[in-house]
């Protein structure tokens, strides 16, 4: 194995040289300089600057021995990318800088991440690891500071760690011997010294029933008053309604009482109707939102034959979204910076009645598009006649539909949707995150269209008015 000054140069190498080229690379969302990009890792807001770790494979567009990617931005909008901030290469992670969280105390930035290791049958064992910063930069491994739990297999990953009543708190997702996902909680005074307290949540935890072989990437924080656990199980049934991804992503809500380490909760809901989000993670900033990063990925769906592949690069992550909890539902919105992207502007009143009506004044790709729509009308809207949006007042469902990357056609539909008033759609060269409802709802996913294939188009059942802005974003 090359030494960790060598490899760690020979990366930063493509940090600073190569940029993957072709009509699919992103214009504001953040992608790997080339490579594959999943979870990301690490959030944090330290001395004024926003830091983004993020699981990466430099060398090729393939899983593997993960590292940490790094990218700093003072605005949310304009990135610099900073030499890779951890490479797999000690006894303790050597197949991989899994994912994790960073903290910044008394002048240092502390991240926790799992060291994934094989042996040569494949079996795995996993370290929950520590490294620490005083530049935000170079970072200095301590190696483990938790080994793996008793009556747990070696799936056990992606620490989380906050403060909270006087202590430091950690979680990681967990499987159990008898492959039932749940998530473990821990405590320290120090960050190096922890204390296992038990299952947070999970099968005979929280839950009597079976729900999924793996909780992945917990996070676990308080929104206005209420206690959210965010967390991507794995092995949930796909239903017509719910589930459609190979992996999800959602919450449970409900309450912590730190003195017994116990959570009760209500049940989980999906925070993403779209065909790639997976593995997100949040914080708090310095101005006390808390913000949410996702992967617009997911693992097993289609990797394979996504297009950036044959330009050397794969995945990004979602713009950063500001959550808030309103009666008891969690809202997502594209966070305020984001306007900082807009330029060119147009507005319309399209009323359409039986025939598809095409907006002939817009036609930039890279756009903000906010329609207001009659509550319980139904109607379609589809962007380059490639992506369709479509709500059905009668059943109350609201469907996304993209051609299928392999078969030529795909949808994923929710029911009980109570009406639909506005939709925010950001369109970056390869993606789309729609915003229903100021928040209420939100769809992502990633979008590869030949080139001119048309225009904002509306179509209605009944005749219908959409109250349409255009922005032109730029980066
Ligand atoms: C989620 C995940 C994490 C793991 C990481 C490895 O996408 O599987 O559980 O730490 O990716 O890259």
């Amino acid at each position: 194995m090359k030494e960790e000054h060598a490899l760690r140069k020979e990366a930063d190498q493509i940090v600073q040289t190569v940029e993957a080229a072709g009509p699919f690379r992103q214009q504001f969302h953040l992608m790997p300089p080339a490579g594959l990009m999943n979870d990301p890792n690490g959030l944090v807001q330290w001395q004024g600057v926003n830091h983004v770790f993020y699981q990466w494979m430099p060398f090729h567009t393939g899983h593997g021995s993960k590292w940490w990617g790094h990218a700093v931005s003072r605005d949310w909008v304009h990135w610099e990318l900073l030499p890779p901030a951890l490479a797999p290469v000690y006894d303790f992670e050597k197949n991989g800088c899994y994912s994790g969280s960073a903290v910044a105390h008394e002048g240092f930035l502390y991240l926790f991440y799992t060291g994934n290791v094989k042996d040569e049958h494949g079996n795995r064992t996993s370290y929950q690891c520590l490294a620490v910063s005083s530049d935000g930069v170079e970072f200095e491994k301590h190696g483990p500071v938790i080994y793996q739990p008793e009556g747990y297999t070696a799936h056990v990953r992606d620490p989380k760690v906050w403060f909270e009543a006087g202590v430091w708190w950690l979680v990681i997702g967990a499987q159990r011997l008898d492959l039932e996902g749940q998530v473990l909680l821990y405590r320290s005074r120090d960050l190096r010294e922890w204390e296992f307290l038990g299952p947070l949540a999970g099968k005979d935890a929280t839950l009597s029933a079976s729900f999924g072989y793996m909780w992945e990437c917990p996070d676990f924080f308080e929104l206005g008053g209420s206690r959210v656990l965010l967390v991507s199980p794995q092995g949930l049934e796909a239903e017509a309604y719910r589930y459609q991804n190979q992996y999800q992503t959602g919450i449970f809500t409900g309450e912590f009482a730190p003195e017994t380490g116990t959570f009760s909760h209500g049940e989980f809901r999906e925070i993403d109707l779209g065909f790639e989000f997976y593995a997100p993670q949040s914080f708090l900033d310095e101005q006390g939102r808390r913000l949410l990063i996702g992967w617009m990925g997911v693992p097993d769906q289609q990797e394979q034959v996504h297009p950036t592949i044959a330009d050397g690069w794969v995945h990004c992550l979602t713009v950063p979204r500001e959550l808030t909890m309103q009666n008891g539902h969690l809202y997502q919105q594209p966070i305020e910076e984001c306007r900082q992207l807009r330029g060119r502007n147009a507005s319309a009143v399209v009323a359409v009645n039986d025939e598809a009506l095409v907006w002939q004044s817009w036609d930039a790709p890279v756009a903000e598009i906010y329609l207001e729509v009659e509550k319980d009308k139904s109607w379609t809207v589809s962007w380059r006649r490639y992506f369709h949006i479509s709500y059905d007042a009668d059943d109350q469902t609201l469907t996304f539909e993209r051609p299928d990357l392999v078969t030529g056609g795909s949808v994923r539909r929710t029911s009980r949707v109570n009406g639909v008033r506005s939709l925010r759609c950001l369109f970056d060269c390869s993606s789309v995150e729609v915003f229903v409802n100021d928040g209420e709802y939100v769809s992502t996913s990633r979008l590869f269209p030949e080139q001119e294939e048309g225009e904002l188009q509306f179509s209605a059942e009944q005749p219908a008015v959409f109250h349409v802005d255009a922005w032109e974003l730029y980066s």
